[in-house]
């Protein structure tokens, strides 16, 4: 799948608000920090689209970029961010349970978890609510580039056999850096599948 054309559309607190016009759109979760929106920049080949900062709590918003005319890619805010106190978090959290739970849109989430980290406690229960709600996900390991070979596969393994403790099995799992540009063909050609299907 070839990204022909990337724009920002709209951010906004309030699902109900999101573009109307029943266009397929994949959108991107995960801890802040963990590179949800570098990645959106690696995968449209536009390093401003979505705004980074090495400071965790960027994102605040659901943020629309309508890719090729025809489908979304959606930036969201992290969760988890501690320095955020206990009310922006939970209103944080409000934003992303209402999105997930109520966007007939969204074909596919993509869960980013970061390859340095021991699973998390903050994604495994992340994860198990996804679950109970029936939410179509996908896993993606970001920030290869910061770990050896060696290093990355034995923590990728170690995740994997935490999540088979609670899943039979494993959705799709992608590998990525934005750095390296690592793991861009995949997802795309994932998102392409999912489009065409
Ligand atoms: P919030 O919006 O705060 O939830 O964060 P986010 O998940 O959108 O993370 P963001 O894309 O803003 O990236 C956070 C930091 O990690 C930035 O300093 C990025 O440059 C860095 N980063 C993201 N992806 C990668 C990667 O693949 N490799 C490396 N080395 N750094 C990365
Ligand atoms: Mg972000």
């Amino acid at each position: 799948m070839e990204i022909k054309s990337a724009r920002f559309i709209i951010s906004n607190t309030d699902v109900t608000k999101c573009p109307s016009g029943n266009l397929p759109e994949y959108a991107f979760i995960g801890r802040s920090n963990v590179g949800k929106s570098s990645l959106i920049n690696m995968l449209t080949n536009k390093k401003g689209l979505a705004m980074t900062s090495s400071m965790p709590g960027k994102t605040q918003l659901i943020n629309h970029f309508l890719i090729n005319d025809a489908w979304y890619l959606v930036d969201l805010p992290g969760y988890g961010y501690a320095q955020r106190g206990k009310e922006g978090r939970e209103k944080i959290r409000s934003i992303i349970e209402s999105y997930i739970l109520n966007r007939y849109e969204m074909t596919c989430l993509f869960v980013l978890i970061d390859c340095r980290h021991e699973p998390q406690k903050i994604d495994v229960e992340f994860l198990e609510w996804l679950g109970e709600n029936e939410i179509p996900f996908c896993i993606v390991f970001t920030k290869a580039d910061k770990l050896g070979p060696v290093r990355f596969k034995e923590n990728v393994e170690a995740y994997k056999k935490r999540l088979l403790e609670d899943w039979e099995k494993l959705p799709p799992v992608f590998y990525t850096s934005s750095e390296k540009k690592q793991g861009r063909t995949e997802l795309l050609d994932y998102i392409g599948s999912i489009n065409d299907s």
